[in-house]
């Protein structure tokens, strides 16, 4: 243990894992604990891994949990040849995990103007951030309406967001508020469901907003967060330029923002 300690690099710390669940073949999430020096802003990702040999290996990662939570909870996908999912899809609670000490990113409340709606799009475990920002109780100050969407190729890999949805009435701090604040818009691209096809089919041909009774994207009140593929986002991206969006970062906030959804 000590030796182990004294090889860790300055820049991450050791946590534990305090929870694991199996989603799909393909999806799993787990919770860490959370040292009381970390601090992040709901909807940013963190460096984590494991050690491999001498050295760390580590990838970018959403944090799936609010800012205010004594844990840090994440989704990842498994990849059997993957460097590091191959053999993080294993843990068990009680074993080490390596953590950044530095979380960043763009999909944070900062980096938006002030607006009515916000809008997060996701595909896959694009929705990580999104899990973070509905239970970020100043997602409510600042937006009296939230629409989240998950797209999957199948209905078994939507399981995550619809229970995260569903919790929501039961989070402590945003409970009361979130249940009627929130629309919750799920799609599969390959096999049948309520909705099906692709985010930006959806947008594009006006049927996520026919479906939600809106008109469509209107840069004076609605802003935006997207995460999920470079493909996905790229193609998203053209959307809400199309709908004379502009996209915002820390430095200067904007209409909509996007992050790539971390393979892991
Ligand atoms: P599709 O099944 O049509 O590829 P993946 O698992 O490959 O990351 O995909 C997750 C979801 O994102 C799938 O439903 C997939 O649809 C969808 N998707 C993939 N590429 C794009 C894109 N360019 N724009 C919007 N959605 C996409």
């Amino acid at each position: 243990m000590a030796s182990d300690a004294l090889a860790l690099p300055k820049t991450v710390t050791e946590e534990s894992v305090l929870a694991v669940r199996h989603w799909t073949d393909e999806l799993f999430s787990f919770r860490l604990t959370r040292p009381a020096s970390f601090r992040f802003r709901s909807g940013e990702f963190v460096l984590l891994g494991l050690m491999n040999g001498e050295k760390p290996l580590l990838r970018a990662y959403s944090i799936a949990s609010p800012s205010w939570d004594d844990g840090l909870d994440f989704y990842s996908i498994k990849v059997s040849d993957g460097p590091l999912t191959s053999r993080l899809q294993h843990v068990q609670p009680g074993d080490p995990v390596l953590l950044g000490r530095k979380p960043t990113g763009t999909l944070v409340l900062d980096a938006l103007k002030p607006g009515r709606r916000l809008f997060l799009l996701s595909t896959g475990t694009g929705i990580a951030p999104f899990a973070s920002l509905l239970r970020e109780p100043e997602t409510y100050e600042k937006f009296d309406r939230v629409v989240l969407t998950h797209t999957c190729r199948n209905v078994a890999d939507l399981a995550c967001g619809a229970e995260l949805v569903d919790a929501l009435a039961e989070d402590p701090l945003v409970g009361e508020i979130a249940p009627q604040r929130v629309t919750y818009y799920a799609s599969t691209t390959r096999e049948d469901f309520v909705h099906t096809g692709r985010i930006t089919d959806l947008i594009a041909s006006g049927k996520l907003f026919a479906d939600l009774g809106l008109e469509g994207f209107d840069p004076a009140s609605d802003r935006v967060m997207i995460c999920g593929s470079m493909a996905m986002i790229a193609d998203t991206k053209a959307l809400c330029e199309g709908a004379g969006l502009a996209e915002g970062s820390n430095a200067n906030p904007g209409d909509y923002v996007v992050e790539k959804a971390f393979a892991g």
